[in-house]
């Protein structure tokens, strides 16, 4: 029997997702969403409920697969927290996703609609590319990371754990972007960002150094 699926998070993510797995066809093995302390337990959203995080305490691990539904990398602690519950999760590619046979993915990954994947691309653990997003030759995405829609990553470029790239950013070839960092939507990277910064224009400039609390007032 197919397993029971349950989206961690039940805000616009956990929607994209859920709305990924109908699309997969596994729509019906949704059992709903989790989050940690919740105030909408009990709540439906699209339809499927919003269950408190203890419940996590009571489920078969062996019968249920999680997957990620928080877009920023806060979900990190929420991910480690069910991993040590002994949970596995699940990675989610769109059917119209175009991919090489060279893409590599981690645990928990998800790639959303109309995503493109040029050969040689490694995607790190719980990581996602959103709607419509271009990743070409030879780049490496950490783990955690969060690509935004519509964002264009040229060849060989690095991005780091936890960074969160921001609507329709394009990144020039080779360019390496630290851990941690913010890129604000609509930004044209073409110079190398450090780690813990929010950077954001055209071309993109660092605006200030950041910390995983901030990463939650931005998204
Ligand atoms: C970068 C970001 C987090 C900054 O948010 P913020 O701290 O609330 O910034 P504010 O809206 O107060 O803007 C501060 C200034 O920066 C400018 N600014 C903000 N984001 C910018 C960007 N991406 N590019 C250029 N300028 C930007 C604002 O116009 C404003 O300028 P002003 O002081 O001259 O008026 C936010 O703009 C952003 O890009 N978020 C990501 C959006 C996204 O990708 N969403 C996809 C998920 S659905």
């Amino acid at each position: 029997m197919a397993k029971s699926i349950y989206i961690l998070g039940a805000g616009g993510q956990g929607h994209l997702v859920y709305g990924l797995l109908v699309d997969l066809n596994m729509g019906g093995q949704v059992m709903g969403y989790v989050e940690d302390n919740s105030k909408r337990a009990g709540e439906l959203s699209l339809g499927k409920p919003v269950y408190d995080s203890d419940i996590l305490k009571n489920l078969d691990r062996n019968e249920t697969l999680l997957v990620s539904g928080i877009g920023n990398s806060i979900r990190k602690n929420f991910i480690e927290k069910a991993k040590s519950m002994d949970y596995s999760f699940k990675t989610l590619i769109h059917p119209s996703v175009i991919k090489s046979q060279w893409l590599r993915t981690g645990e928990g990954v998800t790639i959303f609609a109309g995503v493109i994947i040029a050969p040689e691309v490694n995607i790190g653990d719980f990581s996602y590319v959103g709607i419509s997003s271009i990743i070409g030759h030879d780049v490496n995405i950490g783990k955690y990371a969060s690509i935004s829609f519509g964002v264009n990553i040229s060849g060989s470029v690095n991005i780091g754990d936890m960074t969160y790239i921001g609507v329709g950013t394009t990144i020039r070839e080779k360019v390496s972007i630290g851990s941690g960092s913010f890129i604000g939507m609509g930004s044209l990277v073409t110079k190398d960002i450090p780690d813990h910064v929010l950077a954001y224009g055209s071309p993109a400039k660092v605006i200030k150094e950041i910390n995983e609390n901030d990463i939650k007032k931005f998204i």
